[in-house]
């Protein structure tokens, strides 16, 4: 946790990361965001396939929208 924010914004980044640093970066985020916190990917982006898919969900699909889920 590196702080506690309402909203990250991590856009065309992930396409340069593999499997595993997507999945620490995303655990990172998690839990720097407070409950219900949201996180903003790029249009390409997607937590489909990665390991804290689970933990977030979807507001706005078109735009890869999510919020933590608590
Ligand atoms: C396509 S730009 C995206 C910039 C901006 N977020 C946007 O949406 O326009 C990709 C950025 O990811 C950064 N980047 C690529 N690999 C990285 C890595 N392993 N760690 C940190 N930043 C990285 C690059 O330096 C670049 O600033």
């Amino acid at each position: 946790m590196f702080n506690e924010f309402q909203l990250i914004c991590c856009r065309n980044v992930f396409i340069y990361f593999n499997r595993d640093l997507q999945d620490q970066v995303l655990k990172l985020f998690y839990e720097s965001l407070s409950p219900w916190g949201f996180l903003a990917l790029g249009i390409k982006e997607s937590l489909r396939f990665t390991e804290m898919r689970n933990a977030f969900e979807s507001v706005h699909m078109n735009h890869k929208i999510y919020r933590r889920k608590r």
